[in-house]
């Protein structure tokens, strides 16, 4: 396993449309490995692969329950209810927003052995399947914020 290097907030792999994975080769499953490595190290609950530069389908979660989740091309199916909650991203770090989420998802993948499996989530869990999976969209949290916070800054402050 290798940290990789989280690429700058402006960069074009973090706009463009992620590649689905055609083949779970060797090279998909380290890079897997990589992303859960330098997820843990960054401190946070979720990463997608065009985050480290590279545009593949590819996301790992871990919303701080011990359970690593890894999806190959993630397809949304399911999503009910909104709620507004304080949101960042690795990409744009010192920032957050107050981003709407659907507060319950449910999501279809590929496991490491090119399975297809069903994950249903809520709350943070659901805030970060659709946080990542607008990854592989290039969309970013900003893109759908109703308030963007500064450094610094808490929210409510000019409430
Ligand atoms: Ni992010």
């Amino acid at each position: 396993m290798a940290l990789r290097k989280l690429v700058a907030g402006d960069s074009a792999v973090l706009r463009a449309q992620a590649h689905p994975v055609r083949t779970i080769d060797r090279v998909i499953l380290n890079l897997l490995d990589d992303m859960a490595e330098t997820m843990y190290h960054a401190k946070g609950v979720g990463l997608a692969a065009p985050q480290i530069g590279i545009s593949k389908q590819l996301v790992v979660i871990d919303i701080g329950d011990g359970r690593l989740l890894e999806l190959i091309n993630p397809v949304l199916l399911e999503a009910r209810g909104e709620v507004l909650d304080l949101e960042g991203c690795l990409s744009l770090p010192g920032i957050s927003g107050e981003v709407p989420r659907a507060e319950w998802v449910a999501v279809q993948a590929l496991d490491r052995q090119g399975r297809e499996f069903r994950l249903e989530g809520e709350g943070l869990l659901a805030r970060a399947l659709q946080h990542e999976l607008d990854h592989l969209q290039g969309i970013l949290f900003i893109d759908r914020a109703k308030k963007i916070l500064e450094p610094g800054e808490s929210p409510g402050e000019d409430r």
